[in-house]
C-alpha cells in the first residue's frame, strides 16, 4: 500500500470525527460532543504515535537527518496535544464559546499541518521509502 494514501485516509477519518463533535456542540449537546471529541482525540493521538514511532524514524534514517521536516511536525504534534487538553476542559465545563474558540485554533493548525504532510513529507516518504512501504504500513496498522 502507498504510504501517502494510508496516512491521508487517517487524516480524513479524524476530520470526520471532529466535524461530528462540532455539530454536537453547535446543538448544545455536550455529552454527544464529548463522545465524538474522544473519538477524534484517540484517533489523532494514535495517528501521531504512528508517525513519531514508525514513519518519521524510517524517514529520518533514510534521509540521514532528524532536523528536517519531521522535527517541525513533532513540534506541531505537541501544540495539538496541548489544544486537545484545552478542548477537553471546555467540553467538561460545557463552555460553548471556549469550545469553538479552541476548536477553530486547533482546526487551522491541524489543517495546515496535514497539508504540509500530504503535499511534502508523505510525498517524500513515498519516494525514499518506496521499497519499505508495505512493511511500514503493516506495522502502523497493528497500532
Ligand atoms: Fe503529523
Ligand atoms: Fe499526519
Amino acid at each position: 500500500m502507498v504510504i501517502s494514501n494510508y496516512m491521508r485516509d487517517e487524516h480524513r477519518s479524524c476530520d470526520e470525527s471532529f466535524a461530528k463533535a462540532e455539530q454536537a456542540a453547535n446543538n448544545g449537546d455536550f455529552k454527544e460532543t464529548f463522545k465524538h471529541f474522544e473519538d477524534f482525540m484517540v484517533e489523532t493521538l494514535n495517528h501521531f504515535a504512528k508517525e513519531e514511532d514508525i514513519l518519521f524514524p524510517a524517514f529520518e534514517e533514510a534521509a540521514g537527518s532528524t532536523e528536517g521536516p519531521t522535527m517541525v511536525m513533532r513540534h506541531e504534534h505537541n501544540q495539538v496535544r496541548q489544544l486537545l487538553e484545552q478542548m477537553r476542559e471546555a467540553i467538561e465545563s460545557e463552555d460553548k464559546d471556549r469550545f469553538f474558540s479552541v476548536a477553530d485554533t486547533l482546526m487551522i493548525l491541524l489543517q495546515q499541518h496535514n497539508m504540509k504532510e500530504e503535499q511534502m513529507l508523505y510525498a517524500m516518504c513515498d519516494r525514499i521509502l518506496g521499497p519499505q512501504a508495505d512493511g511500514l504500513v503493516e506495522k502502523m496498522k497493528e497500532r
